[in-house]
């Protein structure tokens, strides 16, 4: 059961901030010579498809978590980077909820009124929070693997 855990948990944070490398690194330089309606629309498809996966993850990481937490910890002494490791998965949570609901939905929204100037100026602000996120959930899984033996 353990094992098991934990390799769900590994492989969603491996998936969150992998997709967010791609994304960030490989995807965004790349769509950046087309024009704005196709880019925004690239963007509305390709956010459509990774965030219900986004979604997904937010509730096997902290479930996954806090029963490896519970059953190999005594939660009451857990050590620094595991309590550093939540307070930086949450903040990550709660960007990716801020970022749904207060921008991707709003461009959504734009796209579908044919509004692409205003779509795009969400779409940047997305960009920003995915980089926020991208360096959060990079520092926390530094920190997962190396933290026992500081
Ligand atoms: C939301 C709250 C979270 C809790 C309660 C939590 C809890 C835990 C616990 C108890 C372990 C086992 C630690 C060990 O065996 O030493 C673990 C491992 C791990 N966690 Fe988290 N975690 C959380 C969020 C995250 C996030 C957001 C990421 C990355 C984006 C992450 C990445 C990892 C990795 C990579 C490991 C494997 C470390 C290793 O065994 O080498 N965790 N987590």
């Amino acid at each position: 059961m353990t094992l098991l855990l934990l390799a769900l948990h590994v492989l969603a944070a491996v998936i969150w901030v992998g997709g967010m490398f791609f994304a960030h690194m490989f995807l965004r330089p790349a769509a950046s010579t087309m024009e704005l309606e196709p880019r925004v629309n690239l963007w509305c498809n390709v956010l459509s498809r990774f965030f219900p996966w986004i979604w997904g993850i937010t509730l096997v990481i902290p479930l996954s978590g806090y029963t490896l937490l519970l059953t190999l910890f005594e939660p009451a002494y857990a050590s620094w980077y595991i309590i550093l490791m939540q307070g930086l998965g949450w903040s990550m949570i709660s960007v990716f909820t801020f970022t749904f609901f207060t921008y991707y939905r709003k461009m959504k929204r734009m796209v579908h009124r044919q509004l692409i100037p205003e779509a795009g100026l969400y779409l940047n602000r997305i960009r920003n929070m995915v980089s926020i996120n991208l360096i959060l959930g990079i520092g926390t899984i530094l920190i997962a693997v190396t933290g026992r033996f500081w």
